[in-house]
């Protein structure tokens, strides 16, 4: 069987295996750094040429790609739609070709269109890495949450997953659904009637399905939070207080999960929106280990795909 990583890069979480996804895991604690080190630097990507094309907003993803990049030795050029000839009317594929012609090994990308590196992949010959791709997917997120979950938990296998806010626009969310499906948890999806339709159920065997906040929260062990997609909405949104006191997170809520429940967010948080400070400057919140991952997890990906 062709390596997929290796030919296409990395699409999505739907069609991984289950193996690359332990591989990359494993790997990627081999990356994190002790306690007052950085992440380890290594050459095994010296002389490679990685492009990260970010036609939407990004800091955190963008900047830990980066970083994962040059701690492998990688050389990279970092392009923001803004700035490029994107702006000026180009089409993806002749931007992509007119990159590609300067003989990159691997393109990292964000796009606003779900499947556009899907897309873009079929017309390329060097792999692709989804840095999240409209409401799709964002595979290296469910890596990176799954790898700090891993970090608290012995196992994926039967814990209570409750993933909560903006479902019907999150790539998170769906990277994350099929991630933690296919190691056996049990996964709950929770928000607003009009942000949660009732086809989701369907993304993956045994999701369940609540526009209650309390009872998906009950027993939970993990909590992740979702930032309100307002660039994707077009229907007119919950104020900001009329979602917080139906979806926000606050300390109450707390006490109905396991006692060692943890408590995540992709980033970036909107305070009393998706959740009080309170709760994301708690113990519970893990939301900074998630960031230190996303480089740990990158670099796995990354030496995986071109090394
Ligand atoms: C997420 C994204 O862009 O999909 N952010 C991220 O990559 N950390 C989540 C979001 O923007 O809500």
């Amino acid at each position: 069987m062709p390596d997929q990583l290796k030919t296409q890069g990395l699409l999505d979480i739907e069609s991984l295996p289950r193996e690359a996804i332990e591989e990359i895991l494993e790997r990627a604690r081999f990356f994190q750094p002790g306690p007052g080190e950085t992440y380890k630097r290594l050459e095994a990507l010296k002389g490679k040429t990685v492009v990260n094309l970010f036609f939407e907003a990004s800091t955190r993803t963008r900047v830990s790609f980066e970083i994962a990049e040059r701690r492998l030795g990688a050389d990279t050029i970092s392009i923001a739609a803004q700035g490029s000839s994107v702006s000026k009317g180009e089409s993806l594929v002749d931007t992509l070709n007119t990159l590609v012609a300067m003989r990159p090994h691997a393109v990292v990308m964000r796009h606003a269109a779900s499947g556009a590196p899907q897309f873009l992949s079929r017309h390329l010959t060097i792999p692709i890495v989804n840095a999240g791709d409209g409401t799709h997917e964002h595979p290296t997120q469910a890596l990176l949450d799954a790898r700090t979950i891993l970090d608290h938990r012995p196992s994926l296998a039967g814990l209570r997953v409750a993933i909560i806010g903006d479902i019907a626009h999150s790539r998170v969310a769906r990277s994350n659904v099929h991630l933690l499906a296919k190691f056996g948890a049990d996964i709950i999806l929770c928000g607003p009637p009009a942000l949660l339709p009732p086809e989701l159920a369907q993304l993956a065997p045994g999701v369940k399905l609540s526009w209650n906040m309390r009872d998906a929260l009950a027993g939970a062990d993990v909590i992740m939070m979702l930032r309100v997609q307002l660039e994707r909405q077009y229907e007119s949104a919950m104020s900001a207080g009329e979602y917080f006191r139906f979806y926000g997170l606050r300390p109450e809520h707390i006490e109905l999960a396991s006692p060692d429940v943890i408590v995540m967010h992709p980033g970036p948080i909107n305070r009393g929106r998706e959740l009080s400070s309170e709760v994301a400057d708690s113990q519970r919140s893990v939301i900074l280990n998630q960031v230190e991952n996303g480089v740990a997890v990158r670099m796995a990906v990354l030496e995986r795909v071109l090394g």
